[in-house]
């Protein structure tokens, strides 16, 4: 996909953050888009900035709810006739260890940060493969590269996401389609994804709600730029940022030996 004029594009997560700056670029770029989000307020927000008339049209989806994904998938293309470019992008955050997190937390992320990515590639797939240049992007994360403390679940996810992502792309080679597929990995982001995430402590809450804004060195503007920049190329791997690029460093260059490293940061942050 050298061009995104006249594409159908569709973007999951679109009320906030890296999916609002892509429904924004891809108009921008003279794309359709069907921008979904669960967050109604939200979404109608996005749709407000954008003002774009016929050519956004805004659909409230669970992309944990796999029967609305597929109807969705049915609802777009009746509504545009074709679909081009589908962007999983809907995700959450969570605090918790291994011992604090409950089962119905890791549940929680699973269903929203693996198996929408999964339904969403999965409803799509046909009618990319009928688009003849046809794009699938998959919004993993660094913390699908490297592992990290309190990650556990987050990290199931994300590396979940790349296996059947990278997997995928493979196959749409050998099947002799025409599908593009990218995994994306954005290192820090300044969006609401803390603001929005759970802790299993309590006690932590206040704190991981502020802690993107510490350290994401990246414009969800600037995430939406590289990640079309990606799929304009066709790239297996989007990298966001320059923290994702020394993150994707890490395990390539140490093997297992990055985990060290990470223990010893977390502990100057503990202040151990
Ligand atoms: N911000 C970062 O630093 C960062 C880093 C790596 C990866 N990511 C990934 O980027 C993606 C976008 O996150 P963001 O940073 O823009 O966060 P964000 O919280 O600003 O936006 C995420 C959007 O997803 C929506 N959403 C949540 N659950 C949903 C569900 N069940 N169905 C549909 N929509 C749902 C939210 O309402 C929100 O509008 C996520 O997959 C996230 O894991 C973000």
């Amino acid at each position: 996909m050298k061009s995104f004029t006249g594409k159908v594009a569709v973007v999951t997560g679109a009320g906030s953050g890296i999916g609002r700056a892509l429904v924004l670029r891809l108009l921008a770029e003279g794309a359709r888009v069907a921008a979904s989000d669960i967050d109604d307020a939200a979404l109608s927000e996005t749709a407000a900035i954008a003002s774009a008339g016929e050519r956004l049209r805004a659909y409230r989806l669970d992309v944990a709810d796999r029967d609305a994904i597929y109807s969705h998938a049915d609802q777009v293309v009746a509504d545009f006739g074709q679909v081009d470019l589908v962007v999983n992008n809907a995700g959450v955050a969570l605090k918790g260890s291994v011992r604090e997190m409950t089962d119905d937390e890791l549940r929680w992320v699973m269903d929203i940060d693996f198996w929408g990515v999964v339904h969403g590639s999965r409803a799509f797939l046909p009618h990319l493969v009928a688009s003849g240049d046809g794009h699938l992007v998959n919004v993993s994360s660094v913390f699908g590269l490297i592992a990290v403390p309190t990650q556990s679940a987050y990290n199931a996810a994300k590396f979940a996401v790349r296996g059947f992502t990278e997997a995928l792309r493979q196959e749409m080679v050998l099947e002799g389609t025409n599908v593009g597929v990218s995994c994306v990995h954005p290192g820090g982001i300044k969006t609401n994804i803390a603001r929005n995430g759970r802790t299993s402590n309590p006690a932590d809450a206040a704190e991981f709600s502020k802690s993107i804004d510490q350290v994401a060195m990246t414009s969800p503007k600037a995430a939406a730029r590289t990640i079309l920049n990606g799929v304009k190329r066709n790239k297996a791997r989007i990298l966001v940022g320059p923290d994702a690029y020394a993150i994707d460093a890490l395990p390539r260059v140490l093997g297992s030996l990055y985990q060290p490293l990470v223990i010893r940061a977390a502990k100057r942050q503990l202040g151990q």
